[in-house]
């Protein structure tokens, strides 16, 4: 029997509409994705979605996104007149369409924000397995499985660690994120024996993909999701 593959349309399968938007995410699961990533950041009490520090390549604004008030940032053109969307708008966009990859960019209290919305919409009839909850800042990560530990979890890495994926599974998490460029067998392995799976980011060719499966991926985040 063939694996199972998990393909993520990586900010809303930025490939073809601007990404992180609420254009993005409906046109992306209209195209058929089942599985959404997007970047959350808190900021002025808000959970924004939008990836980068700084908001020259995704808007019309400039400076550092954490530099503007609430009212400012809302009247910016995200891409094709859209809005920087808060995580709650995203939610009720996506409407249990798809299920969520949320990563968390910013700490700081954003684990406890995120945390208190997707309760809210447990309560709205959405299931803890709708969800997965991702990021590179370990400790935040850490936080939000105490605070909500029936969220499947995804911990980013951008290179090899020393113990592998002990971490990941002392954190609880259920797959691991790897960088396309730091795709490493004994790693690969080392989770897969903790059985835990194993997503690669950002991958945009079907070759890559192909690559991958033979090597035994499961899963990979694409700006193309009908490339994988
Ligand atoms: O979660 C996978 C990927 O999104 C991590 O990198 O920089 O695109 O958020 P980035
Ligand atoms: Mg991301």
């Amino acid at each position: 029997m063939k694996k199972a593959f998990t393909v993520l349309a990586h900010r809303g399968a930025r490939g073809h509409a601007p990404e992180n938007t609420l254009l993005a995410f409906d046109r992306c699961i209209k195209a058929g994705a089942k599985w959404i990533e997007l970047d959350v950041q808190l900021h002025d009490g808000e959970l924004w979605v939008f990836h980068d520090l700084n908001l020259e390549s995704c808007t019309d604004g400039h400076g550092w996104l954490v530099d503007h008030p609430c009212d400012l940032l809302r009247k910016l053109d995200a891409g094709d007149g859209e809005k920087i969307p808060f995580l709650r708008e995203a939610l009720e966009t996506i409407d249990r369409r798809a299920r969520v990859n949320v990563e968390l960019k910013t700490a700081q209290g954003t684990a406890a924000a995120v945390a208190t919305l997707l309760r809210e919409f447990l309560g709205r009839g959405w299931k803890a397995d709708d969800f997965m909850v991702s990021s590179f800042h370990l400790p935040e990560l850490r936080d939000f499985h105490r605070r909500m530990p029936e969220v499947p979890m995804l911990m980013l890495l951008c290179g090899v660690p020393l113990n592998l994926a002990a971490d990941a599974q002392a954190l609880g998490a259920g797959t691991v994120g790897l960088d396309l460029n730091f795709v490493d067998d004994a790693l690969v392995a080392d989770a897969h024996q903790r059985g835990l799976k194993v997503f690669v980011y950002t991958v945009n060719e079907a070759e890559d993909v192909k690559r991958l499966r033979a090597r035994g991926i499961d899963g990979v985040f694409s700006d193309f999701p009908e490339r994988a």
